[in-house]
């Protein structure tokens, strides 16, 4: 398959109004000229973006205000994303962590990031393909994991089981996709500068932590090379291939020990 070719095409992005998703919302209008529909509950902060992107760049703009955690609210996303537009890829972004100890994870709380982080993508993943397919324009889906997602993370214990499912159900359907004319890239990031990693307890670990504005062009260049699984960051890169050579048990254990000691200091 080609290279992606996002200029003057449409391209759904959810989780928009900020971190990762409003930086990948810039770089796709900026460097790519993509025309964006722009999901999120705060509906204020995506109009606002929408309103800077279309002066700075001239692409078209569609805002969708959904709480992705509602099945409803996720279908309305995909009726109004192809209701009058021709979309052309989707990167499913939205996501929420719990960092702390699992006991303090209500079931409550759980649900609602299974709902978010697992359910509303494939929700997302299970209506788009088969119009994406059908269009024959060679599009994509891009799915938002975590390096959390291919090794254990305690601390953030359903948290990072929620992103393996995301690593396996995006790497499956890469191969399912990619002989009918649609490419389904995974990416994953280690730590990154966004409201998620803004609480105290992450003090400890900020030195770990990304740019957002550079793994959101990561994030896009992987997606418009199609890329299987990705890891931004040449040094993540690196040392998650070095993870092969060394006991599973003995590095999930150095995390946790690090986080352990970021939650007892700002915990
Ligand atoms: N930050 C990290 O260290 C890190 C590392 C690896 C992977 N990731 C992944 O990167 C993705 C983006 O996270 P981020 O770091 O950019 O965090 P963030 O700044 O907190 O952004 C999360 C985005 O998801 C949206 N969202 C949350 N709940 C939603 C809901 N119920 N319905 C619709 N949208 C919802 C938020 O918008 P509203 O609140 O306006 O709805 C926001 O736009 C996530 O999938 C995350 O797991 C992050």
């Amino acid at each position: 398959m080609r290279t992606m070719n996002y200029r003057g095409r449409w391209v759904l992005l959810t989780g928009a109004s900020s971190g990762l998703g409003l930086e990948m919302a810039k770089v796709l209008a900026r460097d790519y000229g993509a025309n964006l529909v722009l999901v999120a509950r705060r509906e204020e902060r995506l109009r606002k973006l929408a309103e800077e992107l279309t002066a700075a760049h001239g692409i078209e703009t569609h805002v969708v205000a959904a709480d992705l955690m509602k099945e409803e609210d996720v279908s309305r996303v995909v009726e109004e994303s192809i209701g009058g537009r021709d979309l052309y890829a989707a990167i499913l972004n939205a996501g929420v962590t719990h960092f702390g100890h699992h006991h303090e994870l209500s079931w409550a709380d759980f649900q609602n990031m299974l709902s978010l982080n697992v359910s509303s993508v494939v929700q997302l993943t299970t209506l788009l393909l088969p119009y994406l397919e059908e269009r024959r324009e060679d599009g994509g889906i891009m799915i938002i994991s975590s390096l959390a997602g291919l090794t254990p993370v305690a601390y953030q214990t359903a948290y990072s089981a929620t992103k393996a499912f995301l690593v396996n159900y995006g790497c499956g359907l890469h191969h399912e996709m990619h002989h009918r004319g649609v490419s389904v890239t995974t990416f994953a990031p280690g730590g990154i500068i966004t409201e998620m990693t803004a609480g105290e307890r992450f003090n400890s670990l900020r030195a770990w932590l990304m740019p957002a504005d550079k793994c959101a062009e990561e994030a896009i260049e992987s997606f418009s090379r199609r890329r299987y699984l990705y890891v931004p960051g040449a040094m993540m890169r690196w040392g998650t291939s070095l993870t092969k050579f060394v006991p599973q048990r003995f590095l999930v254990g150095r995390v946790a020990a690090q986080y352990r000691r970021s939650l007892s200091k700002h915990g």
